[in-house]
């Protein structure tokens, strides 16, 4: 099978973009970067991409009058690195429905919940606030509303007492760098079908039955 481009689209230190330099680091993954934007020049990712010998481009939104005109400069470099998959990791500006639509079912983004809970940002700090007990991220297809589209994966946390917001951020930013390259590998096999506003996903492998409780269940 042809190995999927990936173009992927930042504004911050670029951890996820790591996880899947990494990832695309083994041979046998299904997948390369072909390009990193970044609409901050000062964005950590870019040097991440530079060490690794991939192309990056500075588009700044601040360059452009109109969203329409800034989307229109991503859509012409992602088209001319023929990227087929864009990964938005921590890309921190809201895309406009005609960049969507025209890349809907090929662009993808990870949030750091478990949504739909918390859409949008300070996701950790509403989650303590909210005393859920249970945390996570998200891998989903973008759709043109914010933090919404059909979901291809989720990886669920404990919240610790005493958490405080940055030691849950670590602890599903860990479980992020985890998530994005699988979601990413298993879109690249073929194996993501959207069907009805979802996502099906054939021959995966099958998850362990345990549920995660918190608190733990006596004697578990
Ligand atoms: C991650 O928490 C991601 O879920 C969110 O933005 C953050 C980006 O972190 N969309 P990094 O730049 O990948 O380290």
């Amino acid at each position: 099978m042809a190995q999927l481009n990936l173009a992927v689209l930042i504004s911050g230190s670029g951890t996820n973009l790591q996880a899947l330099i990494d990832a695309c680091a083994d041979a046998d993954y299904p997948a390369q970067i072909s390009l990193v934007i970044s609409n901050k020049e000062n964005a950590g990712g870019l040097d991440r991409a530079k060490k690794s010998g991939i192309p990056t481009l500075v588009i700044r939104h601040t360059d452009f009058n109109e969203r329409d005109e800034f989307d229109k400069a991503l859509t012409d470099a992602l088209e001319s690195a023929k990227a087929n998959l864009i990964c938005l990791a921590g890309f921190m500006r809201i895309l406009g429905v005609n960049f969507v639509n025209h890349w809907r079912g090929r662009l993808v983004n990870i949030h750091p919940s478990l949504l739909p809970a918390f859409k949008g940002l300070h996701t950790h700090k509403r989650a303590l606030e909210a005393g859920v007990r249970i945390a996570g991220c998200t891998v989903h297809y973008v759709c043109t509303e914010v933090d919404v589209g059909p979901i291809i994966a989720q990886a669920a946390v404990p919240i610790m007492p005493n958490d405080t917001e940055e030691c849950l951020a670590e602890r599903v930013l860990e479980q992020e760098h985890r998530l994005y390259p699988l979601a990413v590998e298993l879109i690249a096999r073929g194996q993501v079908h959207i069907v009805e506003g979802c996502t099906q996903i054939t021959d995966a492998a099958t998850p362990t039955m345990a549920a995660l409780i918190n608190p733990q269940l006596k004697n578990d």
